[in-house]
């Protein structure tokens, strides 16, 4: 694993943007796995500004993303698809049909899931962005005796809908289910790129790359990844 810690989200937002316009520029039919959630906020504004500047262009890019609540509205202010509407892909010359998100409201969603995968096999990643959940999740690949390689649909842990539940005005609004791309799928993108920030992320950051590769705490299983960056914020990393 290659560690990189930043004094500042900032300069940790920037460098990402850039591993991501390098791609684009040596790529650029790169098929991307993007992420939702506070972490990518700035590293998205920082793309968008590199986008303006002229300094990348997503024009002949895919996307995948990595998860979507079941049951909410594409147009549901608080559904992924909104998120990403907002934060990158209105800013971005991205084509919409090469924007892949999973289908959440599909009236058959084990077939939705199935779909998933197979476009993820016509198209893998060669980017995959994450995140880390405080129990260690990445995708909503919740800590398990088990996990599953592909697209399914999963139970969210109470823990996963508390955290979640600042987006929403109620904690049980907070949908009880989502569909989230595999470990297996995330494992194989050739890149794997985690940023994590904040201080109530350290224990998780220190347990996941230097513990044991257990299901209990997904992110672990990032350690048997040959190519994964990853991108801490001095207090994401305050216990390495
Ligand atoms: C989001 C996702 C999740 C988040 C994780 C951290 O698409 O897959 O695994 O990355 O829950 O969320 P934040 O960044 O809000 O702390």
């Amino acid at each position: 694993m290659n560690i990189k810690q930043f004094d500042s989200t900032g300069e940790l937002d920037l460098y990402a943007a850039r591993i991501f316009a390098d791609m684009l520029a040596s790529k650029p039919h790169a098929v991307l796995g993007l992420a939702t959630g506070s972490t990518p906020i700035g590293i998205y504004e920082k793309i968008i500004d590199m986008h303006r500047n002229a300094e990348l262009s997503f024009q002949s890019a895919t996307t995948f993303n990595l998860d979507e609540y079941v049951g909410l509205p594409r147009d549901s202010s608080q559904s992924y698809a909104a998120f990403m509407e907002e934060r990158l892909f209105s800013h971005i010359d991205l084509p919409p049909e090469r924007a892949h998100i999973p289908h959440g409201m599909a009236d058959d969603l084990t077939d939705a899931c199935i779909q998933y995968d197979q476009l993820l096999a016509q198209q893998p990643l060669d980017l995959q962005l994450l995140g880390i959940g405080h129990n260690g999740h990445i995708g909503f690949n919740e800590p398990a005796h088990a996990l599953q390689g592909g697209t399914h649909i999963v139970e969210l842990k109470s823990e996963t809908r508390e955290a979640n539940a600042r987006f929403f005005e109620t904690l049980d609004d907070v949908p009880t289910q989502a569909i989230t791309m595999g470990i297996g799928s995330i494992l194989k993108a050739r890149t794997i790129l985690l940023a994590v920030k904040g201080k109530e992320k350290a224990e998780i950051v220190k347990q996941a790359l230097t513990g044991p590769i257990t299901t209990e705490c997904p992110a672990s299983l990032l350690q048997t990844h040959a190519n994964v960056i990853v991108l801490l914020d001095r207090e994401a990393g305050r216990l390495l």
